[in-house]
């Protein structure tokens, strides 16, 4: 069982490399912001609770993180194995997940960094449509549908997400920056971090990260 954490910032890449890995590697792709989106979608008692803080770009509170990445991480298709996408995202949040996997005698096998500078992390967002019933991850100049603003997986209609204005993106980046990078020394303190540059294409992008995963698994 192979468990990885992506970590980069809005627009590295995380979300589009997780459903690749859970495509190719099997592993369960489990992102924090799609299970929050669609908590907000139902209506939940945590959706009403996060969406403030989502629209505005800031952090949802460490206690409302929590459980929910508990519950999901417990379920039984996560115990094949999983990459985690955009969680954690504060050092307090880390330490929660070491304690967690601690405590049923597991551990990361790697935490990997996706490397993209702030003016193609700002291009890539402007341009991202997502697929509201299946989660796919398009970009209007790179990654396009097959048919302009429809899922080539589901065929539902894509949207733009809700926090993608400018000055949303530009306050994402901002929290990025203060609460969420200063885990890449956390990890860096333990072995575990691997830097990945994220601007050379979704396919060598994947392929680096195989490799990785080949050694990841030698090593178990
Ligand atoms: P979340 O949904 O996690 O958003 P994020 O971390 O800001 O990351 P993104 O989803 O924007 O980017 P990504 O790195 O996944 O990039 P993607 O693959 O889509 O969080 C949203 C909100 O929820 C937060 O602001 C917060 O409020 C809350 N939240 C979530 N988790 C939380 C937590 N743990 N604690 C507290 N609050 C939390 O790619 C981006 C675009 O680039 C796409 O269009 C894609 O097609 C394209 N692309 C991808 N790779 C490449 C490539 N190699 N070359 C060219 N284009 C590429």
């Amino acid at each position: 069982m192979t468990q990885i954490v992506l970590l980069g910032p809005p627009g590295s890449g995380k979300g589009t490399q997780a459903s690749g890995l859970e495509q190719r590697w099997g592993l369960v792709h489990i992102s924090s912001g799609d299970l929050l989106r669609a908590h907000v979608k139902e209506g939940t008692h945590l959706g009403r609770r996060a969406k403030p803080y989502m629209d505005r770009g800031d952090l949802v509170p460490d206690e409302l993180i929590l459980d929910m990445m508990a519950e999901r991480m417990g379920a039984p298709d996560a115990q094949r194995g999983f990459a985690l996408d955009g969680f954690p995202r504060t050092v307090a949040q880390a330490e929660a997940l070491e304690a967690r996997l601690e405590a049923i005698g597991q551990k990361l096998d790697a935490v990997v960094y996706l490397h993209v500078p702030e003016e193609e992390l700002l291009r890539r967002l402007s341009g991202r449509r997502i697929c509201p019933s299946c989660n796919a991850i398009y970009q209007v100049d790179t990654m396009p549908p097959k048919v302009a603003g429809i899922c080539d997986q589901c065929g539902a209609a894509l949207i733009q997400r809700q926090d993608e204005q400018v000055e949303v993106v530009r306050n994402r980046l901002r929290v990025y920056a203060e609460q969420t990078a200063p885990l890449l020394e956390h990890y860096r303190r333990q072995g575990l971090l691997h830097e990945i540059d994220g601007t050379i294409g979704v396919e060598n992008v994947m392929a680096e990260l195989a490799r990785l995963l080949g050694g990841v698994r030698q090593q178990r």
